[in-house]
């Protein structure tokens, strides 16, 4: 009996603690993922990014002003909100100075709001130079990195080589740096590397004196306690799913767990306190730099797609690769990230298609499978699609779910029946006002 007891209290005393949401990417990143941040944070206390770097851009119009966040958390933009860029995220400092300023055009106090954890690994200008001499090496297979120094940093992490925010406290720090630095000029100097960075470098410094000035603080500490006084946490992924390390379409990927576990070891919390976890995936699909993406369409419904949708990445610029959405790859990712509901963003992108196709399954030699392949990308694939009706109306100005078209309802109902999540918002601009919560 006294254990019974002791049960309930403890599942309750759990329940309690529950309090860690989760919002990230299902496909190739860029699904919107700032945009939603922005719009749930104001229920969150702390909103927390992670893993990743300066290779996210999160795109947020805010009293309608654009902003794109490379490194800042996206709740910023709520006075009172606490924004920690967690442990598991690499940072540029010159990427978060040169950011810091322009949200503190916008008002925003980042002394107030901003917290950097002491443990989150500093991307040097070497590392910089690093990824931009492994993509020449590369050649042809080169991945598409966004040369922000991701790959060489998250290198020297589990290297165990690297320089962590909470370093720039030593007074040793410069002989810290000058000594990898001349570990990564050795490298430098093996790919015969012959760009002179010495003004990345002043740059580099220059950040370093502003982030010392910042919130450098113990993340696993501060976001525990924020939990333990019953404070909600949103954590904020960047890239998306199938870009993570371990099971996006290695090697043409990023170097960090983009999925659900990575907000335990990119935070310092426990698996216990996560509940709800959403994965917000495009309508359609895309993806910017290489790797296999077999649903792609480089044709003109392809093209259409990236003029429609203004498919050009958001930190570098580039093009989007553009196609048709992709179940198998969808059902994959829910399955890793434990997805608790799907919010469907740029559905107004197809807004004026006749027919719409889903990629229900992969055609590879000769079978037919709903699962995704050890090396998509020597695998020759087929996707196998199915149909749909397009709506043929504009859903830009529409805020609740019973205007939604019938035609896009049977849409959303089959990808939820194959994935088997609901689907829970449907977004209909880049605004923060157009979302809506699909109601059953
Ligand atoms: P993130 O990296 O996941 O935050 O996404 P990005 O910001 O890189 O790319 C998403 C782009 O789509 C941005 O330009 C957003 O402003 C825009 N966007 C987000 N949601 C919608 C939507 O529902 N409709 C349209 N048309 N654009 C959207
Ligand atoms: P958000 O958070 C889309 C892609 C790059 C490249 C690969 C590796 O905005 O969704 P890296 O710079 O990490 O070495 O690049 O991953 N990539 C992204 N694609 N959105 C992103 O972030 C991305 N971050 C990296 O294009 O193919
Ligand atoms: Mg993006």
């Amino acid at each position: 009996m006294a254990s019974r007891y002791f049960c309930v209290a403890h599942v309750r005393a759990i329940q309690f603690l529950i309090m860690v949401d989760v919002i990230l990417g299902l496909q190739w990143g860029d699904e919107g993922k700032g945009k939603i941040v922005d719009f749930f944070a104001k229920d969150y206390p702390v909103v927390a990014r992670f893993q990743g770097g300066p290779n996210a851009g999160h795109t947020l119009y805010v009293n309608g002003q654009k902003i794109v966040l490379h490194q800042i958390p996206s709740g910023i933009f709520h006075a009172g909100i606490k924004n920690l860029i967690g442990n598991g995220v690499v940072l540029d400092p010159v990427t978060l100075k040169r950011e810091c300023a322009s949200v503190t055009a916008m008002g925003v106090d980042v002394k107030k709001n901003l917290f950097v954890s002491e443990r989150a690994h500093l991307i040097l200008p070497t590392h910089r130079a690093l990824d931009k001499a492994a993509e020449i090496a590369k050649g042809e297979q080169k991945i598409g990195s966004t040369l922000k120094g991701i790959g060489p940093t998250y290198m020297d992490k589990t290297g165990r080589n690297g320089l962590r925010v909470g370093d720039l406290l030593d007074a040793n720090f410069k002989d810290k740096y000058i000594s990898l630095r001349s570990k990564h000029q050795q490298l430098l100097d093996n790919h015969n590397f012959q760009e002179d960075i010495s003004s990345w470098e002043a740059d580099f410094f220059e950040a370093i004196e502003f982030l010392r000035e910042l919130n450098i603080v113990n993340g696993e500490y501060f976001i525990n306690e924020a939990i333990a006084s019953g404070q909600r946490v949103l954590a904020e992924g960047a890239q998306g799913s199938m870009l993570d390390i371990d099971f996006g379409t290695f090697p043409f990927v990023t170097s960090s767990n983009t999925i659900s576990a990575g907000v335990c070891n990119g935070l310092g919390i426990a698996p216990q306190r996560i509940r709800d976890v959403y994965g917000v995936t495009k309508a359609y699909c895309t993806r910017v730099g290489g790797g296999p993406f077999p649903t792609e369409l480089n044709d003109e419904t392809g093209e259409t797609l990236r003029r429609i949708g203004s498919e050009f990445g958001a930190t570098t610029g580039r093009p989007r690769r553009c196609g048709w959405i992709d179940l198998v790859a969808l059902k994959y990712a829910c399955m890793l990230n434990g997805v608790t509901a799907i919010i469907m963003t740029k559905a107004d992108v197809l807004d004026s298609f006749d027919t719409l196709e889903a990629c229900t399954g992969y055609q590879t030699a000769g079978k037919l499978t709903e699962q995704m392949p050890f090396q998509l990308d020597q695998t020759q694939i087929k996707p196998f699609y199915r149909s749909f009706s397009g709506w043929k109306q504009d859903i830009t100005a529409m805020r609740h779910s019973s205007e939604l078209p019938g035609a896009m309802q049977s849409y959303i109902q089959f990808i939820e029946g194959y994935l088997g999540v609901s689907v829970k918002y449907i977004s209909n601009g880049p605004d923060r006002e157009q979302l809506i919560e699909r109601l059953p």
